[in-house]
Order: structure tokens, then sequence, then C-alpha cells
């Protein structure tokens, strides 16, 4: 006989999905975050992804690290941006729910198609003031001269097999924001870095205006900003 009291084998149980929802109402409403209620949704509104490692609390440190770094570099206003392994969406919320980082619109590209609905739930509120976008596609397929962005950003740089041939698809003098980390432990981190010289070198960028590193508990996580 069918136990019809348990779900699925490829399903999170739903008690765990209206719990977290439910907490992160709650947060929200505790520190009137609309970002974290927009987390809240995205959780209640795509049930089966599993957001705990895309929200963790580093992983989010690594994101609101870059945010301030763009802070501190840009200076123009109205910048459309594009998120490269975008995964769940979280550095384009990022940077459009603060106003500091002048973002009008953002991009988030990645080849799982099961980011994109995720990345839509989070944004939702930004898409339909017409500033979000989620695309699904290979980066390297994707044809970067159709539309015009001011910055494309890469915080997946462990994970693709070649930097360079990726940024060659660039336009010329495009401004990138790249990230990697030197965490060989992960299977998926095909193309890790020892230091930040070294990322420099994988990345080979026509100017650099900034560099800088980050430890963590297990590893180090390194970024650029610059011209490629
Ligand atoms: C684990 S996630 C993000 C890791 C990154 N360190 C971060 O914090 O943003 C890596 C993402 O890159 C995406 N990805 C890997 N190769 C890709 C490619 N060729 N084109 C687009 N997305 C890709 C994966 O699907 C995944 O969502």
């Amino acid at each position: 006989m069918t136990d019809i009291s348990a779900p699925p084998a490829d399903r999170r149980s739903t008690f765990d999905d209206e719990a977290v929802h439910d907490l992160l109402r709650g947060v929200a409403a505790l520190t009137g975050s609309t970002l974290v209620g927009d987390l809240a949704r995205a959780v209640a509104k795509t049930p089966r992804a599993d957001l705990s490692i895309a929200f963790n609390h580093k992983q989010l440190g690594s994101k609101l690290w870059l945010r301030e770094e763009w802070i501190a570099f840009n200076r123009a206003p109205d910048v459309r941006a594009l998120v490269v392994g975008g995964w769940h969406g979280a550095l384009s919320a990022l940077l459009l729910d603060d106003p500091r980082a002048g973002v009008a619109h953002a991009t988030s590209l990645d080849i799982d198609p099961g980011c994109a609905p995720v990345a839509r739930e989070l944004n939702r509120r930004f898409a339909e003031q017409g500033r979000f976008e989620a695309v699904t596609a290979d980066m390297y397929d994707f044809d970067y001269r159709a539309q015009p962005f001011d910055c494309v950003i890469n915080t997946s740089c462990e994970h693709i097999a070649d930097l360079r041939g990726w940024l060659g698809l660039l336009p010329d003098g495009a401004t990138v924001v790249l990230q990697s980390n030197d965490y060989r432990r992960e299977p998926d981190h095909i193309a890790c870095v020892d230091s930040l010289e070294d990322f420099e070198a994988q990345a080979g960028l026509a100017a650099v205006f900034f560099r800088g590193e980050r430890p963590t508990k297990n590893y180090r996580r390194f970024m650029l900003i610059g011209r490629r």
C-alpha cells in the first residue's frame, strides 16, 4: 500500500518551506527589510529550490563586499548590469535594492534553468518596475554585443574553465567585476586560484581599478574591478 503521508523522494518537506517562509516573514516584519520579505516570497513561491547555500551569511557577505566596493568605485548613474553565473539572483537584488549602487537595471544569467524562476521571484518588485530580467543561457554562448551593458559581473569565475576565453567575448573596454576563490574542496570549483596575484594573471585585464581579498573560515575570496 502506498504511504500517502510521505512526500515524493525528490521533494523537500513542505513543512520546511512553510517554516522558513514564516520565519523570514517574521524577520522582515521585525527589521522592516523589504529584501527579506522578497526572500520570504521566493521561498514560498519556489518551494523545491534549495536556497540555503546561496543565501547563507558567507555567500551574502561576499556579495555585500562586492556592493560596497562597487559603490566606492562607480561614478556613473543608471548603470545597466549583467550578472553571469548569477545563480538565484541574490547579487542583482542587493544591487537593485541599494540606491547608492546606481544600478538602474540588472540581468541575471545562469546556465541552470532552475535558477531563473527563483531569481524572478526574488526580484519581482524590480521586474515589475522594468528593472530586472532573468535569462537561462551559457555565458559562453551569450551575445554580449547585442545590448549594451555598463558593467559585467562574474562572481562564479572558479566555476568556468576558461576565464580569459570568456572575457574575450566581451566588448573591448567593458567594465568587469570578478570574484574567485581558493576553495578547492568543492568539485564544481574547476578553476580556483591560490592568490590575488594568480587571479589577476588568470584574468589578464587591460586595467585593474580595485583588487582585494577577503578571508573566510575555510577559504579566501578574491575580487577584481577592472576593464577587459
Ligand atoms: C555556485 S554558483 C555561484 C558561486 C559564486 N561563487 C557566487 O557566490 O556567486 C555558480 C553558478 O554558476 C553557474 N554557471 C556555471 N557555468 C556557467 C556557464 N557556463 N554559464 C552560465 N552559468 C554558469 C551555475 O549554474 C551556478 O548557478
